[in-house]
């Protein structure tokens, strides 16, 4: 299938919060190319919520910009969502009516009901749509949230560590999922994770962040056909060399560290 996602470019982007003297990003360049699914990998705190959310348009950097097929992102749009790692549902609906709230809100619920049953169908929630969303589990809650999402046909779909708080079978059975989901409907995912297994397995490029400030140090291409196979040497292999990273980035900044206090 031809990706209908779009381009997302990030261009000499720095930001400083509000009574903060020093930068949560800076300098971050990257292009994010269309229908793949890119991780940003970093350990907590280093600013990739930030950055998700500029991409997403609730956030304005403080110097420079993301563009989106061309057009400088300065607030949110229907054509990309966001999903976070707690589903954000409303408790007194149903499967369905979650799952069609895009849709309700955006008008088009009635033309695009069939679209709804598919999604449904598709994220395994086929006998679970009349049920209370209480009713399901945290992994099925997930689902819900990610058929709403899909439902308004976005061309970027972000995900901020959606599975985090799912069980360890799960979330690899998601993470499969929806690395396919995104390749055969030619989805732009970009996905915040600080988990190397969770971006080894779904990304086709892995974006390396370090922290304080947040800066991008390193990207790793993990070319494995999907759905990935983690008993295999190389997606070990690839594992490894990714801690490895983490491991040089943390010395660095000792390195760095050291100096400016000398
Ligand atoms: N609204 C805000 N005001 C001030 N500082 C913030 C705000 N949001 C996040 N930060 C700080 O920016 C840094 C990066 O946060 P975040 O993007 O959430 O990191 P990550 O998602 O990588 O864990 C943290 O030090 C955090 O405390
Ligand atoms: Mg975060």
């Amino acid at each position: 299938m031809t990706a209908k996602g779009s381009n997302v470019w990030i261009s000499e982007l720095s930001h400083t919060f509000k009574k903060q003297t020093k930068p949560t990003l800076k300098n971050i360049n990257l292009t994010i190319p269309k229908g793949q699914l890119t991780a940003l990998i970093g350990r907590s705190g280093c600013g990739k919520s930030t950055l998700l959310q500029m991409i997403a348009g609730l956030l304005i950097p403080s110097d420079g910009a993301v563009r989106i097929n061309a057009h400088t992102v300065t607030k949110p749009s229907a054509k990309w969502n966001m999903m976070f790692q707690k589903p954000s549902l409303y408790p007194w609906m149903t499967v369905r009516e979650n799952a069609a709230l895009g849709l309700v809100f955006s008008g088009t619920y009635n033309d695009k009901k069939d679209r709804v049953e598919e999604l449904l169908d598709m994220v395994g929630l086929a006998e679970h749509k009349d049920k209370n969303v209480q009713q399901l589990s945290g992994g099925q809650q997930q689902r819900v949230a990610l058929a709403r999402s899909l439902a308004t046909e976005p061309e970027i779909l972000l995900l901020d560590e959606p599975f985090s708080a799912l069980d360890a079978f799960t979330r690899s059975q998601l993470q499969n999922e929806v690395s396919e989901i995104c390749h055969n409907q030619g989805i732009t995912m970009i996905l915040v994770t600080h988990d190397i297994e969770e971006a080894v397995a779904m990304a086709d490029n892995v974006v390396i962040m370090s922290q304080n400030p947040g800066e991008i140090v390193g990207e790793m291409e993990v070319k494995l056909d999907y759905p990935r196979d983690r008993s295999l040497e190389e997606f070990n292999t690839l594992k490894e060399n990714l801690f490895n990273e983490f491991e040089k980035i943390d010395l660095a900044k000792q390195r760095s560290v050291a100096e400016s206090n000398a």
